[in-house]
This record gives C-alpha cells, structure tokens and sequence, in this order.
C-alpha cells in the first residue's frame, strides 16, 4: 500500500494533482495527502488570468506563490495552468475588448505583457506550462474557437504565445491543453495536425496535454494509447493534465467498477507511452471536486471519497504503477 507517488516514481511518471488553495489553508487532512500522495501540483484556479489580475496593472501573486512554495518544500513539480484560456478572464479585458476600448494592438501588447510578467514571475520554478487551454472547438470538424485572442492577434495567436512564452523562460516546456482529445478522433486529430504544423515552423511547442475529464455514460477511450504514441513519435512529450471520471448520481457497484477501469486505460496509455511524463488528477477527494457544481447530478468522479477513504478508483492505480 504504497503512496502514489512513490509508485509513479518507480514509473517514471509524475503523479499529480489538481490543488484547492482554499482547501490547502483550511483541511490538514487535505494538506497531508497533497504531500504524501502527489510528486506534481497544478493550481486548480489561482494561476487562471482572473485570478492573477483582477484588475488591470495589479497582479495578485498571493495564492499562486503559496502554493510554489508548498510544493518546493514537498519536493514537487509545478504544472502551469494556464496562460491563454478564454474563460476565467479578468472582467476588465474582455470588457474593454467588447466596448472597443481596447482595440486589437493594445490587445496583442496585453496578451504579451501577460504572458512574459507570468511566465517570467514564477521562471525555473514550473516545470510546464499550458500555454494556450481548449483552444479548439467541439463535434466532427474542429476549428479553432473564435475567441478574443483569435479574433485580435490572428490565426497564428498560438504561435506568438508559444514563441512569448519560450523567451521568458526557455527551459519551462510548453503545452497546449483540451478536453475530449484522450482517444484518436476529430479534436485530437485537428491538435496532432497543428502540433505538425508549429514544428515545422521550428515554434517552441514541447508537449500535449490531455485533460482526461471522463464520463461514464460515454464510450472509454480505448484507444488513448494509440492517440498519445503519434504525438510521441512527433518528439512531444504527453500527459494527463486533468483526469476524473463522473457518473450519476447515486453511484452503484457497476459505476464504481467502472470508474476504476476509466482511470486505469488513461494511467495506462501513459505508463506505455515513452514521454508521457504526468498523470494528474483533477482533484484527488470527493469533498472537494468542480465535478456536482459543473454537471448537474453527477459527481463521485475523484479517487477518494469525501472522507478522504481510498475508493476502488484509488486502488486501481496503485495496482496498475
Ligand atoms: C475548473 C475548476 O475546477 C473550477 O473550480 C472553476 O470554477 C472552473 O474551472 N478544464 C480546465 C480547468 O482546464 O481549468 C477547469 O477547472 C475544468 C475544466
């Protein structure tokens, strides 16, 4: 009954989590299995650009640098998350960008001040950076979403920010991150053939991130090895950035054994993945989970349950390192 991330040590994977400063000041029960169980930290919230800079020239650096320190004291990788990402923006932007007051020049000096003043700010501290998060579309022909950034610095937005991003702090990798791309189909597809592209242009792109948010009403991503071999074979590195595994509520034997084989083909496509470097969970106790306030009558969805008792979910990975 080794601790998970004693178990991706001898993997070669880092095993981590998503973490909830809120819970991290309040719950010691919480605080501890953030250090025994997890060799990776990504913050649940606290380094999304709302949060950073609430308003426009004053950034609050606050929780972001607790939870560094945090987890340079416990001997653990930072995951950014993230950088670009058109939710969780601070009010003041995408205001000033619907009224026109900040037309698309201003936007573009922005988008780089953001990205240097972060990614200068925590240099040689994060391992990795998700530099631009969801930034394709959904169903049978993704496109890139039509978001401000696109909007105002152009197709190749995701180039400026991957070449930003790199002159601020060379040595951090930098990702692109999405949900709904564990298994080869149109989504995943439309990041490979762009991860093609970008390398071609010799633009720093170092890994692929995929966020691994599972639902049990839908088909298991059988195929997550096959989808994360071609972009190890690209030279990408991969990883799980995000997982959970949800199902409605009330949970039964069948959903609990169901979860457990969810979690398992994703740790799986990883450990047989070369460069898959990380396995992280989004959340690792139902007592603190986004999963009920996002999808209405589901939840259960993390490996723990609420009074932080190992769920067969839990087991299953520790079998499967
Ligand atoms: C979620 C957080 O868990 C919530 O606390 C917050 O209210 C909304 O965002 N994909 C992502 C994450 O990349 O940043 C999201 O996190 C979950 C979906």
């Amino acid at each position: 009954d080794q601790p998970l991330r004693v178990l991706g040590a001898k993997a070669d994977v880092l095993i981590g989590t998503a973490v909830d400063m809120n819970a991290l000041a309040t719950d010691t029960t919480y605080r501890e299995r953030v250090r025994t169980d997890f060799s990776a930290v990504t913050a649940e919230n606290v380094m999304k650009w709302a949060e950073l800079e609430p308003t426009r020239g004053q950034y609050n650096w606050g929780p972001a640098d607790q939870l560094v320190a945090e987890a340079r004291r416990n001997g653990q990788q930072i995951h950014g998350h993230t950088l670009l990402w058109h939710s969780q923006l601070p009010t003041w932007l995408t205001d000033g960008v619907a009224s026109g007051d900040i037309d698309s020049a201003e936007l573009t000096e922005i988008v780089r001040n953001h990205i240097r003043t972060v990614v200068g700010h925590f240099k040689g501290k994060v391992r990795a950076w998700d530099v631009v998060n969801e930034a394709f579309t959904d169903g049978s022909a993704p496109v890139l979403r039509d978001t401000i950034f696109k909007q105002h610095l152009g197709d190749d937005y995701i180039a400026k920010a991957l070449r930003w991003a790199h002159e601020a702090d060379p040595r951090a990798k930098l990702f692109l991150n999405d949900y709904a791309i564990d298994n080869v189909n149109a989504k995943s597809t439309a990041y490979f053939e762009l991860a093609k592209t970008l390398k071609a242009q010799r633009v720093p792109l170092h890994g692929q991130g995929f966020q691994g948010h599972l639902d049990l009403q839908y088909p298991l991503p059988i195929d997550a090895h096959e989808n994360l071999a071609r972009f190890d074979r690209l030279g990408l590195e991969t990883a799980f950035t995000e997982v959970d595994v949800r199902y409605f509520l009330p949970g039964d034997t069948y959903k609990t054994a169901g979860q457990v084989g969810s979690f398992n083909v994703l740790l799986q496509a990883c450990l047989l993945t070369p460069k898959c470097v990380m396995f992280t969970v989004w959340g690792f106790t139902d007592k603190y989970s986004w999963v009920p306030g996002f999808f209405e009558g589901q939840g259960e969805a993390t490996p723990l349950d609420a009074n932080f008792q190992p769920k067969p979910a839990y087991r299953g990975l520790q079998q499967t390192l």
